[in-house]
């Protein structure tokens, strides 16, 4: 059996994913996650692009031990430098760099002759070997490229240093059998590249990305590069737990084997989701909230009866709980911080003791707490971000014959503000008071509620995006109470804006 590599660019090609904003702390968690998942790579960033990315590139190579740190670089000197810089940290650093193949690429964007792509192609690649032994090369849109031209650049590329080749279907463009085709040509076409790694980067504008790894895999692919939820660029990348699910539960098919720790993959699709902010679908295969939930008596007759007659995969393979009960009222400190440790996580004392004090006051508002309870609490806790303004009180009234209404009170380095305002329901009411209070006049585009578990008294989970001025900011609050909890989740957002536009002025009047 062959050795398929995980090549994981939620962080780098998923962070590019329409208002997704992590900080470095919120990076740094995932590819701790993805560390325990056992990808093979994870692409932590692009570090030219800003300070902060360069950061948390340089924090995981730093700090996250196991996978291959990759960190992408155009064909340029100073995206390669600045590369190196973040990547070097790393006990097994990798610099990945690119630049586009294809005549509508090189003519429209980039405007060089496909002789100068093939210079800056070769030199790029030579460059970032005198930094860095593990150098990964792609050609960017190469499915829509010239074949001969891609083996030509590929071939300089491998004789420059490349140690993996990467064919990219920059633009969810390509169908399984045309890929197959075109990998096969590359394979035997391009000098020396039987002596590197071959690998692909789908992208799923066709809803095709999953199907064409699959096929690269079949034509002797070894890694394949994907993102947790498939998140990513427009209709995103080929979905990791899907291709993992595929080649675990048709081994029989695709007789490869590869190293990752499938029971990390739910817990890992709901700390993306939560941090990224960016919801999975509820039919999303392998981590969608009904992927294992079955409507029809005829299913639930056969799944009682035995499983597998609708079930091609137990739902514990991809880690799912099993809605366990944890600890109680009565728990104390020490327990709690063992159940956070076999929950994966090792957060540090303070962390720990704030979240001891939230777990007891949700103690006191829910009879019992599950491990999905005490996750999303750690979720809200590593998605909180420095608190510029924060939430003092809130007041609402509501009813069916009644004008919504609100007061709120925020504050903000020792003075305090306060507003009322009214709305179509007792949330846009609050949220008009909170702009009134702040100044601020956001747009709420996208906004979503979930209960964390069953029961009436479950932990509500709000997600929601805020458009200010041309930027959004996603925002995360929970509460069994759901008012609070989209109050919470505002506010969340507006830290967020807040921390990235620095000068901001809060408020007019000050109470
Ligand atoms: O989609 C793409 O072509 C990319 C490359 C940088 C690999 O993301
Ligand atoms: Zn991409």
């Amino acid at each position: 059996m062959g050795i398929v590599k995980f090549f994981d660019t939620t962080l780098r090609d998923g962070e590019q994913t329409p208002g997704v904003n992590l900080s470095a702390r919120e990076k740094l968690e995932i590819a701790r996650q993805l560390a325990r998942l056992k990808v093979d790579v994870i692409e932590a960033g692009f570090p030219i692009t800003s300070v902060g990315d360069f950061e948390a590139v340089k924090a995981i190579a730093e700090k996250v031990e196991g996978p291959v740190i990759a960190a992408l670089a155009r064909a340029n000197k100073a995206d390669i430098d600045r590369a190196w810089e973040a990547v070097k940290y790393s006990k097994r650093p990798r610099i990945h760099t690119f630049i586009a193949t294809s005549p509508i690429h090189m003519q429209c964007k980039l405007k060089k002759s496909p002789e100068e792509v093939l210079k800056t192609a070769r030199e790029a690649v030579a460059y970032a070997k005198s930094l860095c032994d593990d150098v990964e090369f792609s050609a960017e849109d190469a499915t829509r490229s010239d074949p001969d031209f891609l083996c030509t650049v590929f071939g300089a590329a491998v004789e420059a240093g490349a140690t993996v080749i990467n064919i990219p279907d920059t633009v969810g463009y390509t169908t399984p059998e045309e890929f197959r085709r075109l990998l096969r040509y590359v394979k035997e076409h391009t000098p020396g590249i039987c002596s590197v790694e071959l690998s692909v980067h789908c992208h799923n504008d066709l809803g095709l990305a999953v199907a064409n790894s699959l096929a690269a895999i079949e034509e002797g692919v070894t890694q394949i590069e994907c993102t947790v939820n498939g998140i990513g660029e427009r209709a995103g990348n080929t979905s990791l737990e899907e291709v993992a699910m595929a080649l675990y539960v048709r081994r029989d098919q695709y007789a490869k084997t590869f190293q990752l720790d499938t029971t990390q993959i739910y817990k890992s699709s709901k700390l993306v989701s939560a941090l990224t902010g960016i919801s999975v679908q509820p039919n999303k295969a392998v981590v969608g909230m009904n992927a294992f939930a079955h409507q029809s008596g005829i299913h639930q007759d056969g799944v009682l009866k035995e499983r597998t007659t609708y079930e091609i995969m137990n739902p514990q393979v991809v880690g799912v709980p099993s809605n366990r009960l944890v600890l109680g009222k009565v728990s104390g400190r020490h327990a709690f911080r063992e159940k956070l440790r076999e929950m994966g996580y090792e957060p540090s004392e303070a962390e720990v003791e704030k979240l001891f004090r939230e777990f007891k006051l949700l103690c006191d508002r829910k009879k019992e707490v599950h491990d999905e309870d005490l996750q999303a609490l750690l979720e809200n806790e590593l998605r909180s971000v420095p608190e510029e303004i924060k939430l003092e009180y809130f007041h609402v009234t509501s009813g069916n014959n009644t004008v919504p209404t609100a007061t709120i009170r925020i504050s903000q380095a020792g003075r305090y503000l306060q507003e009322a305002a009214s709305g179509d329901g007792p949330i846009d009411a609050l949220f008009n008071a909170i702009d009134r209070a702040t100044g601020f006049n956001c747009h709420l585009i996208e906004y979503s509620l979930k209960a964390v578990t069953s029961g009436k008294d479950a932990l509500g989970e709000v997600s929601l995006k805020l458009q200010f001025q041309d930027r959004s900011y996603t925002g995360r609050g929970i509460s069994t109470d759901v008012i609070e909890a989209s109050v919470r989740a505002y506010m969340n957002a507006l830290n967020r804006l807040l921390m990235d536009t620095p000068g901001l002025v809060i408020g007019s009047e000050a109470v």
